[in-house]
């Protein structure tokens, strides 16, 4: 076995690290930090002791996770992109994931170790992802046009009769280039949305209008399937400040959602109701449910629920964490109450028009 050289220390192994690390004390402010962090952060062990972690990194969400940290005595525990800060530095664009642990003495805890890895090379490599998929999707969009005109043209007999197995195999078509129509609208959602592009246009928005646009598309496939539709909104209902086509596009989708989960006989009722500032947009179906497990995840990316009656459900699990950028773009919030076997319920809340000064919508970071 090497031994190591003397004197090293484990200054010296911290400075060594390729990340950033600072210990701060119960109150934030930092009591230790490695090298790295100095060269970051372009300051010195003496200048940094005792500064506000918030002072030194000019992150203001940091003391947030920080707290979090504090407050449950445990390891930051959250989702990549709640972890996840932007640093300029040099006129460069840092992206840091960050570690934060409680640090312990003699079973009491005294402080936290907060540890920045630097992801910038991941962020560059998605957003040239995200690029791709913007126009690999747009690219699909004019064929598919094409092939969907066709097969609207087929199915009016402008190109002469077809034989019972030829209509068959025109209605698989047609409904494949539904599912692909809407997977290319959902990829290209989310890569504007992923590239920092997501443009809320937040007016006051007429409810009735809203919900109309987003369940009159929906009837007759809900009628086809022996499913009732309901809608229960009050007549008094002032209007929200909403971008109507992307609020339209999110309530669509939990309808769409409800619809594919709802067997025949079954109800979705979209309910709006207001309590103080807010409305509350809530689809309820009668439906399979959502195991509790999944309740939180399938606001992820690409998160699907797989299980008996879900088979032949068509999307790619795109669609709720779509509605969550776009509710969130808004100021809202987003939930799911779900029991299996009797229903699930999605509810976001937008804010209500109060006149022209609240059409300022709170800023997202
Ligand atoms: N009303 C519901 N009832 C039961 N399960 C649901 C309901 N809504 C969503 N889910 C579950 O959540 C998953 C994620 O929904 P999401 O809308 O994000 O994706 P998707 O509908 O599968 O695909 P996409 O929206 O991209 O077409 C679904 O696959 C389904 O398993
Ligand atoms: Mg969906």
């Amino acid at each position: 076995m090497t031994t190591l050289p003397d004197p090293v220390n484990l200054q010296t192994i911290a400075d060594n690290l390729s990340d950033a690390v600072f210990m701060i004390d119960k109150e934030s402010e930092i009591v230790w930090l490695n090298k790295q962090a100095e060269e970051f952060f372009n300051t010195s062990f003496e200048d940094a002791r005792g500064k506000k972690v918030t002072e030194l990194t000019g992150v203001k969400k940091m003391k947030a996770l920080i707290n979090d940290v504090f407050q449950t005595k445990a390891p930051l525990e959250c989702s990549y992109e709640e972890a996840s800060i932007k640093i300029k530095r040099k006129d460069k664009r840092y992206f840091f994931k960050i570690s934060i642990n409680p640090v312990f003495h003699n079973r009491e805890m005294w402080g936290g170790l907060v540890q920045l890895s630097d992801v910038t090379r991941f962020h560059e490599m998605e957003k040239i992802k995200t690029d791709f998929v913007s126009i690999v999707s747009h690219e699909f969009r004019t064929p598919l046009t094409t092939i969907i005109v066709g097969v609207e043209m087929l199915r009016e007999g402008m190109l002469g009769d077809l034989t019972p197995r030829g209509k068959e195999v025109l209605e698989a078509i047609g409904s494949d280039c539904e599912r692909l129509s809407r997977l290319i609208d959902n990829l290209m959602e989310l890569s504007r949305i992923e590239s920092g592009t997501i443009y809320v246009e937040a007016e006051p928005t007429d409810v009735p209008d809203l919900v109309d646009e987003a369940v009159r598309p929906l009837k007759v496939q809900a009628e086809k399937k022996g499913v009732e539709l309901i809608t229960d909104i009050p007549p008094q209902i002032p209007p929200v400040v909403a971008d109507f086509n992307k609020s339209v596009w999110v309530l669509a989708n939990l309808l769409g959602n409800a619809l594919r989960y709802t067997d025949a006989g079954g109800s979705i009722t979209v309910r709006v109701r207001q309590r103080g500032k807010r409305l509350f947009f809530s689809v309820e179906d009668t439906g399979c449910g959502i195991p509790k497990e999944h309740q939180e995840k399938i606001f992820r990316k690409y998160v699907q629920v797989s299980g008996p009656g879900r088979k032949g459900a068509g999307g790619v699990g795109l669609g709720l964490s779509i509605a969550k950028d776009i509710v969130m773009a808004h100021g809202g919030e987003i939930w799911v109450d779900s029991k299996m076997g009797e229903g699930t319920t999605f509810t976001f809340t937008f804010p209500v028009f109060q006149g022209e000064k609240s059409v300022t919508l709170p800023e997202s970071e």
